[in-house]
């Protein structure tokens, strides 16, 4: 019906990642496919519980999502991942051992997130409250080649949603009648 892979979301808090991976993880179940999402907040409570923010950590956290993702990805269920992911070499580790990877870069400008600011986290982290905040004041790398880019401050999400579905479904991953 389908294949196993991953597909994974990288971008700053508040970029989108979570929202458009769970509009692409309920089509995917709606069609009837084997699918699973792995949201970074929803990690950092139970596999990745008492990790921080700092580089090592943080790369805790992503090689353990990789992880999960490719035992998942390997017995044929669709793995989705929305985490900051923001070292391009980590990522690029996780791609190699998992092989069936596709990532999906959500973009937007920092202006732009602070203005929205749904979690009011960057207007602490601006104030200097929240050390290593990413955006802020600590690194986000971006994807240099990534499978789609997304700019979710000029793209409406349904599009959007039909650019990740579209790309699946040429990438031969889920079958063109869907
Ligand atoms: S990652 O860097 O390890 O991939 P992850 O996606 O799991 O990050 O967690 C990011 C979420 O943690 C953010 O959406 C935000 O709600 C929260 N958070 C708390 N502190 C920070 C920080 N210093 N930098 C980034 N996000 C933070």
């Amino acid at each position: 019906m389908h294949k196993g892979f991953t597909l994974w979301f990288t971008g700053l808090s508040g970029a989108g990642k979570s929202t458009l991976s769970e509009r692409i993880h309920r089509r995917l179940l709606d069609a009837g496919a084997r699918v699973e999402l792995l949201d970074g907040d929803e990690v950092r409570t139970h596999l990745s519980k008492g990790l921080g923010f700092s580089r090592e950590d943080r790369d805790t956290n992503v090689r353990r999502i990789g992880f999960v993702a490719e035992l998942l990805s390997r017995n044929g269920v669709i793995a989705i991942t929305a985490a900051i992911s923001p070292y391009r070499d980590t990522r690029e580790e996780v791609r190699r051992r998992i092989g069936s990877f596709v990532e999906i870069f959500m973009d937007c400008p920092i202006e732009v997130l602070a203005e929205r600011d749904v979690k009011g986290l960057y207007k602490k982290a601006l104030a200097g409250e929240i050390p290593h905040f990413t955006g802020v004041s600590d690194p986000y790398e971006p994807p240099l080649q990534p499978d789609l880019h997304v700019d979710s401050s000029s793209e409406d999400i349904a599009v959007s949603e039909e650019r990740v579905w579209n790309l699946l479904k040429r990438m031969d991953l889920i079958p063109v009648s869907w």
